[in-house]
């Protein structure tokens, strides 16, 4: 293919899939993305175990998987997991972390979109901070419908990345000032400046540029066929376990962002 050719078949889904290829070497150092204390895991237990009960050998596809935080999770609760993801630097990390921590978990290259999964297979799917950037979210939640079980449950848990409230926006600016001056312990930087322009320039273009907000997505479940919709913004406990690996104004702001659970159901035959 000619590179006239190729540049215009590079396309948004390739600037993301390639946008969360180079981040997935330092993913887990996030304190937000890989869990640093039982205190944090045992929060996120309580939050699927209030959604989805446990897992008892129930089938649970982890969408968006990354680095397999959550599909560890699931296979904490007994689930039996499957994780999905475009991102083979991602796949690659899950998988070796599930390999030193004995776990059984299947991971596998595919988009969310469109995952090639049976019909009326999962008991469960589940995706954490996918949803915001989902090009097409209507043809993902039509499909993640389909994948599902009649009476199956699927977990969203996302937020709201782009609108941003005063308390946010004074909070960042004290802990930015604080770093500034040294008196504050510094954020995990998440990746370069132009790794940062691309992320901003991606969340300009996807679907929910003007954030995704709990009750926007919610109506989209509606609309695909979901029932029994669900949001808990409830994610007190997770926040303040994680707090602690924050300086006091960055948990302050991250305390103050809209974030959530949604929990949604395939109707019964
Ligand atoms: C913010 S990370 C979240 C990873 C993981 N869910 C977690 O919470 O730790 C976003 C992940 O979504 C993946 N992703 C984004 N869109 C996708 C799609 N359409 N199909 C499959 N993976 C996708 C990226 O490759 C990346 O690993």
């Amino acid at each position: 293919m000619s590179d006239v050719a190729e540049q215009r078949n590079y396309n948004l889904r390739d600037e993301i899939k390639a946008y969360w290829s180079e981040r997935a070497a330092t993913f887990d150092l996030s304190p937000g993305h890989e869990i640093f204390s039982e205190e944090e895991r045992a929060a996120w237990h309580r939050l699927i175990r209030r959604h989805l009960g446990e897992g008892a050998g129930r089938t649970a596809l982890d969408l968006a998987s990354g680095t397999g935080v959550v599909s560890q999770l699931l296979d904490d609760l007994g689930f039996r997991v499957t994780g999905l993801d475009w991102a083979e630097p991602m796949l690659e990390r899950a998988r070796n972390k599930a390999r030193e921590r004995r776990r059984k978990i299947s991971f596998r290259l595919g988009d969310a979109e469109n995952t090639m999964e049976p019909d009326d297979h999962y008991d469960a799917v589940v995706n954490r901070h996918l949803v915001w950037t989902l090009v097409d979210p209507a043809a993902a939640f039509a499909e993640w419908l389909r994948v599902l079980k009649p009476g199956g449950m699927l977990l969203i848990v996302d937020g709201d990345f782009v609108n941003t409230n005063a308390l946010e926006r004074l909070f960042s600016k004290l802990g930015a000032w604080g770093q500034r001056a040294g008196l504050l312990k510094a954020d995990t930087p998440s990746g370069s400046r132009e790794m940062m322009e691309t992320h901003r320039s991606i969340l300009s273009r996807v679907h929910f540029s003007r954030g995704a907000r709990a009750e926007d997505v919610a109506d989209l479940l509606r609309k695909t066929g979901f029932v029994d919709i669900q949001i808990d913004t409830d994610l007190n406990e997770i926040h303040r376990t994680q707090a602690k690996n924050w300086n006091v104004f960055k948990a302050l702001a991250r305390k103050s962002q809209h974030r959530y659970a949604i929990r949604a159901s395939k109707p019964s035959n």
